[in-house]
């Protein structure tokens, strides 16, 4: 971490003020290095208050995503690089750029603004500037491809648990990886593979959520919300993208110690689509029936009105109850 991330990231666990001498030694730099910090911060937007023999007090932080603002909230290790972009085609294009000249897993790429945001099934997902956060992750696992379609339900439950812990709302998430408040969706996934046969060469959860929106065109007004509309307060989107990360950190290291079931069943707990009468369509042929379960491989098992069971693995699921597609 470099002075100003560890300067900001003091500011910001400190209650009250903290003195220039406290943070010159807690950081092992010098006063005038922690002076640059402090403007260098103020530039950024940062209200900083300072008080002869009292110190800094951090009173209020921009809606800005750069690296301090980020990486200042991260506890753990799974996040490597971060590169963060004004404008960009797609995250998740970004995400494969470089991991084809070698970024590490971990590797964070967040956007403002997304010219050609892509959602699931080929369809548009609007980026508009500064109003959502836009993100990919870059992960190498070291697994074969049927291995780790389950890491994009993780990424779901990731943004469900997220959204709880900052925001106190209840979000819950659609299979595979919608995450809904209430029956109205307020984050998509997309998650893109390079792989062998046998191996993968990375996995990119790319993730959407509509943070600070105020409206949504009329045709997905009734089924799209975000953070604000939900609470009626807007919500730093570095914010939100830490508690992303720390969940998501939280959950492969617990798929890692106690094996990808234990995170399913969370998964399950958190899925409103489970218990629900759902409907998919197959060529020609619409199927339907009651949500039961999530298989070890993420696919939804359906039993049908004649009482056969049906899995479905990928494409698009109607629930009743929660916006129609
Ligand atoms: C969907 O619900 O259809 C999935 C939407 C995924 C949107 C995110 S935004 C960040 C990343 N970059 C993209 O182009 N798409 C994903």
């Amino acid at each position: 971490m470099r002075t100003k991330e560890k300067v900001l990231q003091s500011l910001q666990q400190a209650e009250g003020f903290l003195s220039g001498e406290a943070l010159s030694e807690q950081l092992g730099v010098s006063r005038a290095a922690v002076w640059k910090a402090i403007t260098s911060l103020r530039e950024q937007g940062y209200v900083i208050d300072s008080v002869t023999n009292k110190g800094y007090c951090l009173l209020s932080s921009p809606d800005i995503l750069t690296e301090e603002s980020i990486r200042s909230g991260l506890k753990g290790s799974l996040v490597t690089e971060i590169h963060t972009l004004e404008v960009v085609d797609s995250t998740n294009n970004e995400a494969k750029r470089w991991a084809q000249k070698g970024a590490p897993h971990g590797s964070v790429f967040v956007a403002d603004e997304q010219t050609g945001g892509k959602g699931r099934l080929g369809r548009v997902w609007k980026s508009p500037p500064k109003t959502g956060l836009w993100f990919t992750l870059l992960l190498r696992p070291q697994a074969a491809p049927e291995q780790v379609t389950n890491l994009t339900l993780f990424a779901g439950l990731a943004v469900a648990r997220a959204i709880r812990s900052l925001t106190g709302c209840d979000a819950r998430i659609k299979w595979p990886n919608d995450v809904v408040i209430g029956s109205q969706k307020v984050c998509g996934i997309l998650t893109e593979m390079a792989a062998e046969m046998e191996s993968v060469e990375y996995v990119i959860p790319g993730i959407g959520v509509n943070v600070n929106t105020e409206s949504f065109p009329e045709e997905i007004v009734y089924k799209a919300t975000s953070l604000y509309l939900a609470t009626g307060k807007k919500w730093s989107r570095a914010a939100v993208l830490q508690a992303i990360l720390l969940e998501m950190e939280e959950l492969l290291n617990r798929q890692q110690e106690q094996g990808t079931e234990s995170v399913l069943s969370e998964y399950r707990e958190n899925c409103v689509t489970i218990g629900r009468q759902v409907s998919t369509q197959r060529g020609n042929i619409r199927l339907s029936g009651i949500a039961e379960d999530i298989t070890e491989e993420g696919e939804l098992v359906v039993r049908q009105s004649n009482g056969s069971l049906l899995t479905i693995n990928s494409g698009e699921v109607s629930v009743q109850g929660i916006y129609g597609e």
